[in-house]
């Protein structure tokens, strides 16, 4: 009898780690060879810019690499920001110094200004020791643990915030005994951001453009999470659903998800063209009403 957990089986959402991660090989060898050299307290040589359209699966893949690093010296710290918390170079520097009042106090008087939450810079600290403070804070946290800096859906930053990251970055990993590594997830309209940011460097990082999967992929990744709970689907229908969902990884998981659910129900354990047949009218309904909110 089909498993209960195949219910749960596929994760159609937002960032969250699907099944089977398909594909993604190239670049998770990227990311692990710059983690690897980070645990050995070696800086990373440019940054990762990764974009690509919402759904093609940048937040579970870099979770899925920070879940999975390998890693043979000491395990970094993955400090995941959004840029609803990064709208300041104070909000950024109060992260980053991890509310460690006494390392703060060593910078007063500016980091009496920063007061730990409560006041706002003060006015006479000027732009360029507001950047020094911030990138000592980063400094100083990579003397203590390598640090991998993940900002997801970075095409929201302000381009200001987004020139001192980059800057910063660049900086700190001139000494190449300080592991740090910035990796900067968005939209395709971070590319745009990124050109307006001062920062014109960004370029010579290492830009990870996230397309859909190819389609023996997008076969993978319905067909493998569905072997493991004891389900078989032949690959010419494990393809032919890959095509339905264009190789989307979204709708991959979405139809995945009513392909389990319909096996579940029916309490049968073999996927054929029938059960297809059967789901294909949840699956559309599903998925225009995703494409109703995206475009409304
Ligand atoms: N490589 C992959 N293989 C299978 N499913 C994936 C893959 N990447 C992402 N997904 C699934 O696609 C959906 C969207 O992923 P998400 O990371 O939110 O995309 P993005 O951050 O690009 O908007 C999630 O349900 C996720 O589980
Ligand atoms: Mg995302």
């Amino acid at each position: 009898m089909p498993d209960t957990s195949l219910l749960n089986l596929f994760h159609p959402g937002t960032g969250r780690i699907p099944p089977y991660l398909a594909g993604r090989d190239v670049e998770k060898a990227r990311f692990d060879a710059v983690v690897r050299n980070l645990s050995n307290g070696v800086a990373a040589d440019g940054d990762m810019i990764v974009y690509g359209p919402r759904g093609n699966g940048k937040t579970a893949m870099l979770r899925h690499f920070t879940d999975n690093c390998v890693c043979d010296g000491i395990r970094p710290s993955f400090l995941w920001m959004t840029p609803k918390n990064m709208r300041s170079l104070e909000d950024m520097t109060r992260r980053m110094a991890n509310q460690d009042k006494s390392f703060l106090d060593r910078f007063s008087p500016i980091a009496a200004s920063l007061d730990l939450g409560i006041a706002r810079f003060s006015t006479e600290v000027t732009v360029f020791q507001r950047s020094s403070f911030f990138q000592e804070i980063l400094e100083n946290r990579c003397s203590r643990t390598p640090v991998v800096l993940i900002v997801d859906e970075a095409h929201n930053l302000d381009p200001g915030i987004a020139g001192d990251l980059l800057n910063a970055s660049q900086e700190i990993r001139a000494n190449p005994d300080t592991p740090f590594f910035l990796v900067l997830a968005g939209t395709p309209g971070l590319v745009p951001l990124l050109q307006e940011a001062d920062a014109s460097f960004w370029e010579r990082g290492d830009i990870v453009e996230l397309g859909r999967l190819s389609p023996e992929d997008a076969a993978d990744a319905l067909a493998l999470p569905l072997a493991d709970a004891g389900v078989s689907i032949d690959r010419e229908i494990a393809a032919e659903v890959a095509g339905r969902a264009h190789c989307y990884p979204y709708f991959i998981q979405v139809w995945g998800d009513e392909i389990a659910s319909c096996l579940h129900d029916s309490k049968e354990s073999v996927v054929s063209a029938d059960t297809v047949a059967k789901v294909e009218n949840k699956v559309n309904k599903r998925i225009s009403t995703i494409l109703q909110c995206a475009a409304g």
